[in-house]
């Protein structure tokens, strides 16, 4: 069975206070749309339709990031949940198979769920997905008889018998395709708010001999964002669901309230997160690696057995081979340190390409940018870079080379060989001593005087 998405993100999201329209707020780093949009991959979708409306340009920028063949579809004006879902006709037109309808602002429902609606749809010509609600407040009524759903009444509109039930919509409707366009064309807007309503489409189906049913859900799947109160809670409640599920698949976390993972990353089994570790976006994290606490990850792919932090950062493009090792105040940016390589202290790798085995001393700096253009610094095997080389790039650092300690690099250094760039020493005998006499005498005299 061919699904279409259709994926609501035309509201202003007055309660966000923001110029940003609210589906393109961030939880884990990535737009609400974002998630919504991955919640319905689940399904395998055939077409994805956003409807958007509010900041249209930039919501259909974000949906075409992330699914370059989103369809996107614009409501001019909000008139209503049922109004919305009737713009996407025309993506529709000869689609034969299901529509289900998701909210961009709604990012939490389950692939379980949406299974579970798919599968009734053998049993009801209409699904509605509800949830028990601890506090059902403004929240639509599923008014139902057995197993069937009768209709759907707004609080707005609802009487006091109908307020007291405690099955609400979650908004979420499935249906056939070109079955459900025909209902939500059919929908009028006769009602307290003036609007035309979605959850009408149950009554007029009924009128039309189809059925309709309801699918349950837990209220957190639910959880839809209006403030940024809500948009915080819903950022706990995606960290907690991800800390909980790569715990289950093996990850080790030692304290995972502290640990903040972007919508993205991946963790291998047997990787160990120390306390205080936060992933931006883009980040792997291979079988057996150990991320020391309070580092920082972003765009950066780390290898088996590798060892990161404490206190490291890794940015986009950080590519960490198998067994190397970044260390405390280490930051790596855009560069490749192959198997074994060591930058254990206090450097920074920009622009490189470092072979397998190389030793980085510490206050290493690639010197990547002048001002006006970013260098590579490559550095072959088994190099010695001494502690407070700066490689001014572009440079080459040859296989089995070495730089002394303090040295300014900035020729390349043939294999094997010793570069120094320093100044020669300059010792003189008991010069300090007469120069501390000095001082001293001169300090003891402005004292007395
Ligand atoms: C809706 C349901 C209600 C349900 C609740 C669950 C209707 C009439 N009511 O109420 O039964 O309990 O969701 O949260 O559907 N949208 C558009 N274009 C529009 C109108 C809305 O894209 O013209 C989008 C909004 O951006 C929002 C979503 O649809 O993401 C829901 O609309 P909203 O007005 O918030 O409906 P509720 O009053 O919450
Ligand atoms: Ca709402």
């Amino acid at each position: 069975m061919s699904i279409a998405l259709i994926i609501l993100a035309a509201g202003k999201g007055t309660r966000m206070e923001s110029d940003r329209p609210k589906v393109l707020h961030r939880i884990a780093h990535a737009p609400m749309l974002w998630h919504a949009m991955r919640a319905g991959q689940t399904l395998e979708p055939a077409r994805t339709i956003v409807v958007a409306g509010h900041e249209a340009e930039q919501v259909a920028k974000a949906a075409h990031d992330y699914d370059p063949e989103a369809r996107v579809v614009i409501q001019e004006e909000q008139l209503g949940t049922a109004h919305a879902v009737a713009q996407a006709a025309p993506e529709l037109d000869g689609f034969e198979g299901d529509a289900i309808v998701l909210y961009g602002d709604t990012p939490f429902i389950s692939q379980d769920t949406l299974e579970a609606i798919a599968r009734a749809r053998a049993a009801h010509d209409v699904v509605v997905l509800g949830f028990e609600a601890a506090d059902p407040g403004r929240y639509g009524r599923l008014v139902t008889e057995g197993d069937t759903l009768t209709r759907i009444v707004e609080f707005k509109d609802a009487t006091d018998e109908e307020r007291a039930i405690t099955i609400c919509n979650s908004g979420v409707v499935s249906a056939d395709a070109q079955t459900l366009m025909g209902l939500v064309s059919a929908v009028t807007n006769d009602n307290a708010a003036g609007e035309y309503y979605l959850p009408d489409i149950v009554t007029i189906a009924r009128a039309r001999g189809l059925s309709a049913g309801v699918v349950h859900c837990a209220e957190a799947e639910t959880l839809g964002v209006n403030s940024r109160a809500e948009l915080a809670g819903a950022e706990t409640a995606f960290q907690q669901g991800l800390r909980a599920r790569l715990m289950a698949d093996g990850v080790a976390l030692q304290a995972p309230d502290t640990v903040f993972f972007a919508w993205d990353t991946a963790i291998g089994r047997d990787a160990e997160i120390e306390p205080n570790v936060i992933f931006g976006p883009g980040v792997t994290v291979e079988s057996g690696a150990r991320i020391r606490g309070f580092s920082h990850l972003e765009g950066a792919h780390v290898s088996r057995g590798a060892v990161v932090g404490p206190f490291a950062r890794l940015r986009p493009g950080a590519e960490l081979a198998e067994d190397s090792h970044v260390g405390n105040f280490v930051e790596v940016k855009n560069a490749y340190l192959g198997e074994g390589v060591k930058a254990n202290h206090l450097t920074y790798l920009g622009d490189a390409d470092i072979g397998d085995g190389s030793n980085i001393g510490a206050g290493t700096i690639t010197c990547n940018y002048d001002g006006v253009f970013k260098h590579r610094t490559t550095i072959g095997k088994g190099a010695f870079i001494g502690s407070d080389t700066m490689l001014v790039a572009p440079v080459t650092v040859g296989d089995g080379a070495m730089t002394g300690s303090g040295s300014v690099i900035t020729e390349d250094v043939a294999p094997g060989a010793l570069a120094l760039g320093r100044a020669k020493q300059v010792t003189k005998p008991g010069f300090a001593t007469r120069l501390f006499d000095m001082l001293r005498a001169k300090k003891a005299k402005q004292t007395k005087g």
